[in-house]
């Protein structure tokens, strides 16, 4: 096979014979001329066909959008007069000496570059041709950009990546959860995870002492805009840290992600502010306030920590008639107190006083991550069960391994965990986390591409 040329190249390749592949994006007709722009990943590049090389012209005709077309042919300079400033390869065209249609196509459901604006149904459906528009295609890059640096990041901060198992067990942390039945033990379920939360606790039992993962968690809720059944974290978990190390980690981390990737964009305030869960709420009436001094600037990140929430809330019997509890955790249960909160919890006094280690991250009015210092001491996690009303008995059942562990030296550990979509949806300027995944589901959680779900037949 001749050897590819990317056409994000081909301005460097002038008088060069060179072979791009990739889609017809427009074919015009000029009588004695056909331009045929092709698009590959990286770019377009305007191609010509001339009416005196009656092969190429005669497949040039038969081209149509989204046609797969290998194209070979040499590299010229545009005269002055036709270049285009508008495109990286506007200074260039490619004569064309060789033509093979690697595949038709039938005309697209929508325009490619006006796919972002077809109905959200027939862009699920066909997503394949969605994702060619340059809009998604950036998503989708940009995503894979964060994800990269991430990771290259923290494995320079001495953590492991590990994966931990997505057929598991039920935890409680607020969602109601997928259940997959277990084929060979009959009335038995697997739970899809949340989140690896207690896995990856039980790691720092192990000893790996800093970790992370891009982690796909399941939740059984109803999709909203920033909200999917399955979606995926940033997750991490260090041992032998406070709160304070695990913030400037992660601050320093969304910074350089920021001024690396996004070098267009500004963060309002470094250091990122501080505000307790009591202040957000009577100062914006929410814990996740906007503070962008502009709200229509959209190169201004307003990056903000939420701390010092409460560890329990009262529960809202009309709404939870199930629980019959009196107070539920806010976060998750595995979260520690505050220094000061610990010996009312050993007491289970003051309850509603006590605070927690939780931080969350906002940006722009969005949650997009948090975390905490977790319990490392059993006695400490039966008594946060305990007060969220499970029973002694329902703890050794749901919990042993967790209190186990932590009879065998697990050391002080916490960590945090962001929402990549939210995240990347922020920082791509888009509105729905949708637009930064793949192949994302409906608000009723369907997928429409494949279908699914589906009677099993
Ligand atoms: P939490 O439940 O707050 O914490 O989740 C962490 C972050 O994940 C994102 N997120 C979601 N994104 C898209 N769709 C969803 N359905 C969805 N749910 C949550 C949010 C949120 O801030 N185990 C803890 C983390 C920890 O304590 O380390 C956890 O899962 O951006």
């Amino acid at each position: 096979m001749t050897e590819r040329t990317w056409i994000e190249e081909t301005p460097a390749k002038v008088g060069e014979v060179v072979t791009v592949k990739g889609w017809v994006h427009a074919r015009r007709d000029h009588g004695k001329l056909i331009f045929i722009d092709v698009r590959d990943r990286t770019g377009y590049l305007q191609a010509v066909a001339v009416g005196s090389d009656a092969e190429v012209f005669e497949t040039a005709s038969e081209l149509r959008s989204e046609y797969v077309v290998s194209i070979t042919g040499e590299i010229k300079a545009r005269g002055e007069r036709q270049v285009n400033t508008d495109t990286p390869t506007g200074a260039v065209e490619l004569k064309i000496q060789d033509i093979t249609i690697l595949n038709t196509s039938e005309t697209p459901v929508f325009e490619i570059e006006k796919a972002p604006e077809a109905s959200e149904e027939l862009r699920m459906k066909y997503r394949y041709l969605d994702m060619r528009s340059e809009r998604m295609k950036q998503n989708i890059r940009k995503r894979h950009k964060v994800v990269k640096h991430i990771r290259d990041y923290l494995i320079d901060q001495r953590f492991w990546e590990v994966e931990t198992p997505y057929l598991t067990k039920g935890t409680p942390e607020g969602a109601r959860e997928f259940v997959v039945p277990a084929r060979l033990q009959p009335g038995n379920h697997f739970v899809l995870p949340q989140s690896p939360q207690q896995f990856k606790q039980l790691l720092m039992a192990g000893g790996v002492e800093r970790y992370f993962q891009i982690a796909r968690c399941f939740r059984d809720e109803d999709a909203r805009g920033d909200r999917q059944a399955e979606f995926t974290q940033v997750d991490m978990e260090l041992s032998f840290v406070d709160k304070e190390e695990i913030m400037q980690l992660n601050e320093a981390l969304l910074i350089d992600i920021v001024t690396k990737l996004y070098p267009e964009k500004r963060i309002q305030t470094v250091p990122f502010p501080r505000i307790s869960y009591q202040d957000a709420m009577e100062q914006y009436g929410n814990d996740r306030p906007d503070l962008r001094a502009d709200p229509n600037d959209p190169n201004l990140l307003a990056f903000c920590w939420v701390v010092d929430f409460p560890m329990f809330e009262e529960v809202d019997h009309k709404a939870h008639p199930e629980n019959k509890a009196d107070w539920t955790f806010t976060h998750n249960p595995f979260s520690s107190p505050v220094d000061a909160g610990l010996e009312s919890l050993r007491n289970k006094e003051n309850i509603g006083e006590i605070i927690s280690t939780q931080y969350d991250i906002v940006l722009n009015g969005y949650e997009i991550g948090g975390g905490s210092i977790r319990t490392h001491q059993a006695a400490d996690l039966r008594k946060t069960l305990q007060i969220i009303g499970y029973s002694d008995e329902v703890i050794d059942r749901d919990f042993s391994h967790m209190l186990t562990a932590f009879t065998y030296g697990t050391p002080p550990h916490g960590g945090i965990a962001w929402g990549l979509e939210r995240l990347v949806m922020l920082l791509q300027g888009e509105t729905s986390i949708r637009d930064v995944m793949a192949f994302p589901k409906t608000g009723d959680s369907r997928d429409l591409l494949m279908g699914a779900p589906s009677k099993i037949l």
